[in-house]
């Protein structure tokens, strides 16, 4: 089963805008999920990440008014959301999924911009709370909208910084900055190789067509339990372990001083946490010099190693996510890893494009056996950032 194509959520934004405010979009933005080929909960730690940007979109129909308020209408609610800029400049005052629209003005507004009122309609094929991050879908298109209405002058790598403060300060998730930039910097047929120090990029190409691979990405429908609490846990605990260190960041532990570092932490939950974000930093780096190199299947084994490191040092598997890796690799995935936050989301495996319909199968047949709400799978392919679409 493929992605669905890009036109239908676009024309959902756009029969969505007409309904609600009559007349014509100004113009349509689009911006898609994304999924993160390795490198998990190394973004806040400064590290490296090689995310790519998802077929799978959120699209934006938007136009100007004359007055400094905004109203919004998603697909996921009836009625419309409208805020002014009392509400915007008090974070937390806009709830719900409508927050990372008032967070994307709040956050313009922060850095100076006289941001246009607008009316907007949101449409999205990519699901929510799946880990594709569907919320820093949102954010682009709202951000590339408001920016092209308004003739605001930002260029586009700022966008990352500025959606990822909507998201921490606005919304108030304590999140890196990996999503926001995979879905701005995304490029068709590569992953991004970003430093989160730096916001160094290197556009890596991924093609997984050219190899005769796939990516599935399987959907564990695992509710996210205690997920927020647990991932500021996790950023909470690296953080402090970097000060015992005395290093800025965890980034800055190298792998070959893991060894000597390791011992000067206070427990072995310390340890275990420390491990997961200096050996994942060397996956990413080692990962990226076989896709340099194109060899793609060959990755396989990273991916893996990866997921081990999630589920026993990082601890933010659950067993939906478990069982769907250990039945990707049993029916013969190259390697296979739960993407994302963690508690929960999607799982990708590294397969022969043949096999995706026998690899949704077997991962299929585990969840039945074991009581598990069908997962759902979908084979991607790395696609391009934000967008304008008319
Ligand atoms: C979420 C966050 C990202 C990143 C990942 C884990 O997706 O939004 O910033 O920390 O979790 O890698």
């Amino acid at each position: 089963m493929t992605a669905a194509p890009p036109a239908d959520v676009a024309a959902r934004a756009t029969a969505g805008f007409r309904q609600r405010y009559g007349g014509e979009p100004a113009g349509r933005w689009a911006a898609p999920g994304r999924v993160n080929l390795i490198g998990e909960h190394t973004d806040y730690n400064d590290g490296f990440v090689l995310p790519f940007a998802l077929p799978l979109r959120t699209v934006v129909a938007a136009t100007s008014r004359n007055d400094a308020r905004w109203t919004v209408w998603s697909e996921l609610d009836a009625a419309p959301v409208e805020f002014g800029p009392a509400d915007v400049d008090e974070p937390g005052r806009v709830t719900g999924w409508a927050a990372y629209v008032a967070g994307v003005v709040w956050a313009l507004r922060a850095a100076g911009h006289t941001v246009p009122g607008a009316r907007l309609a949101v449409a999205s094929d990519v699901p929510v709370g799946a880990g594709l991050s569907s919320s820093a879908a949102i954010e682009a298109a709202v951000l590339a909208a408001l920016v092209d209405l308004g003739g605001l002058h930002l260029p586009t790598d700022r966008w990352p910084r500025l959606a990822q403060r909507a998201e921490n300060d606005y919304v108030g998730a304590p999140t890196g900055i990996m999503d926001q930039s995979a879905v701005i910097r995304g490029r068709s047929g590569h992953a991004l190789l970003l430093d989160c120090r730096t916001e160094e990029i290197e556009q890596i190409p991924f093609d997984l067509a050219l190899a005769g691979l796939a990516m599935l990405v399987i959907d564990s429908r695992a509710p996210h339990r205690h997920a927020d609490g647990e991932y500021a846990a996790r950023r909470r605990s690296c953080e402090r372990a970097a000060r015992t260190l005395g290093v800025p960041a965890l980034r800055d532990v190298n792998i070959t001083d893991l060894d000597a570092a390791l011992p000067k932490l206070p427990d072995d939950e310390t340890r275990r946490r420390v491990r997961h974000v200096v050996t994942e930093d060397q996956r990413v780096l080692d990962t990226a010099v076989l896709l340099r190199a194109g060899l793609i299947g060959d990755v396989g084994p990273l991916l893996t190693a990866s997921h081990a490191s999630m589920r026993d040092d990082f601890e933010i598997t659950v067993p939906e996510v478990d069982i769907a890796v250990e039945a990707a690799l049993a029916a013969g995935a190259y390697g296979a890893r739960m993407t994302g936050g963690g508690f929960g989301g999607c799982v990708l495996a590294l397969i022969e494009a043949s096999a995706a319909d026998a690899v949704a199968a077997a991962v299929a047949t585990a969840y039945a056996e074991r009581g598990f709400a069908a997962p759902g799978p979908v084979t991607v392919f790395p696609t391009g950032g934000v967008t304008r679409l008319d």
